[in-house]
């Protein structure tokens, strides 16, 4: 089962008090999951879906206002990575298996025993994200070592995503000796090219006409090799040709990076644009990123209310970058006021980072004056957890409990 980061979320349409108080009493006492939000209608559980994040639906027949299948079919046309549980007592021959075929990935008779909820919970979310994480490797051409592809944004820009992605690239890379690739998915303003001082007359937009494979022999010719290891594939030079650009082909061609790379660090510019969200929705992980500023988590929550789940799924850690910050919100009301742990922090530190940008060298070089390299080592390990063992390469560890990467 693939793990996950957090508590699942699981949001309840039970129309009976006395059952709703059995479901919640059940979740309660388990920290793996949590209770979002309990409705007793099916509007006011489509209405809620995208606002709570749920991540599973435990949908009782009783408050259905139609059949089974339909009901099923219309919650995952308004939240398609949404697991949905069906709960009934009394239940019509047929029913389980219209509610199956329509896409419900469990079925609760009742009365049930509390553990068996939180059992059933956790398995069909477990097992769902295990069916996407295989359907990611079946898409991916070329074998069974499919590279994990990260994805850094933030809805706001300057917020250190450029930062973060190149750190990050370079911690991975040092972390198991890691083949990692540093895609500048900035098309317009890119500075991947600035922050690790490399030159290339090679671009994305080299490889737009190879969107069905890339050879080996291509890969080497249009990356460029930083000193770390790391190798970046920037963004054009030419910004008047960025417009012609089709957004398809360049998420295509990161796919088609999978077979080369164990790693593929892609950076993100802050507009929620075609590019943006094809990047997010092929990730593996996302790093959301946010400092902890006013503008910035307003941003944040504006775009997570947008995209539903997209940025909600297991696969999303949040950091927070320059904490602690001027303006004196701390983590705990970060987290209170976008409804999700922090997974990681990064200290603030002007002086080291801006020299080490200056010098064109990662702050995990041994030649940069800067303290915060330890906090991208531990978003690596935290980003590697839970990936399957052919990405992570000789560097099986431990579990990281999200805690300790604080
Ligand atoms: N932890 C940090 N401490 C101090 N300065 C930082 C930190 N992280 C990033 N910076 C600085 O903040 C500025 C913006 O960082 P960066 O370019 O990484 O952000 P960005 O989100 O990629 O911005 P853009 O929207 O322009 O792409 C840079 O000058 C960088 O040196
Ligand atoms: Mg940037």
């Amino acid at each position: 089962m693939t793990e996950g980061i957090g508590p699942i979320r699981v949001l309840l349409l039970e129309t009976e008090p006395d059952a709703a108080a059995h479901v919640r009493e059940a979740l309660a006492g388990d920290d793996r999951v949590h209770l979002v939000a309990t409705v007793a209608d099916q509007t006011s559980l489509l209405d809620k879906l995208g606002a709570t994040y749920a991540q599973v639906a435990v949908v009782d027949l009783a408050g259905l206002r139609g059949d089974i299948g339909p009901a099923v079919r219309e919650i995952l046309s308004r939240a398609p990575e949404c697991c949905v549980i069906v709960t009934g007592a009394n239940v019509a021959p047929g029913t389980v298996s219209r509610a199956v075929t329509a896409g419900a990935r469990g079925f609760l008779l009742k009365p049930y025993p509390a553990e068996d909820l939180v059992t059933t919970i956790r398995e069909a979310y477990g097992n769902l994200q295990e069916l996407r994480r295989l359907q990611r490797i079946d898409r991916t051409p070329g074998g069974p070592k499919p590279g994990v592809v990260i994805a850094v944004y933030s809805p706001k820009g300057g917020v250190g995503c450029t930062t973060i992605a190149t750190n990050l690239a370079v911690a991975l890379a040092q972390r198991a000796k890691a083949s990692v690739a540093l895609v500048d998915l900035d098309l317009q303003f890119g500075d991947i090219g600035i922050a690790l001082d490399l030159k290339s007359a090679n671009s994305v937009a080299d490889l737009l006409n190879h969107v069905d494979a890339i050879e080996s022999s291509l890969v080497d010719e249009v990356f460029v090799r930083h000193s770390s290891g790391v190798r970046a594939l920037l963004a054009p030079d030419n910004l008047a040709m960025v417009p012609s650009i089709d957004p398809d082909r360049v998420a295509r061609v990161v796919d088609q990076l999978r077979p080369h790379f164990q790693f593929i660090v892609c950076d993100l510019w802050s507009s929620l644009e075609d590019l943006t969200l094809a990047t997010l929705r092929m990730a593996d992980r996302i790093v959301l990123v946010t400092t902890p500023e006013l503008p910035s988590l307003r941003s944040l929550r504006r775009v997570m209310a947008a995209t539903g789940l997209l940025l909600q799924d297991d696969r999303t850690l949040l950091v927070a970058n320059r904490v602690p910050g001027k303006a004196g919100i701390g983590v705990g009301e970060i987290e209170r006021g976008l409804g999700r742990t922090i997974a990681a922090t990064i200290p603030s530190e002007g002086v080291g980072i801006t020299e080490a940008i200056n010098r064109g060298i990662s702050i995990l070089d041994d030649r940069a004056r800067a303290k915060a390299g330890s906090s991208y080592r531990k978003l690596a390990e935290l980003i590697v957890h839970g990936l399957e063992p052919a990405a992570i390469g000789q560097a099986g560890r431990r579990p990281v409990p999200a805690t300790e990467l604080r």
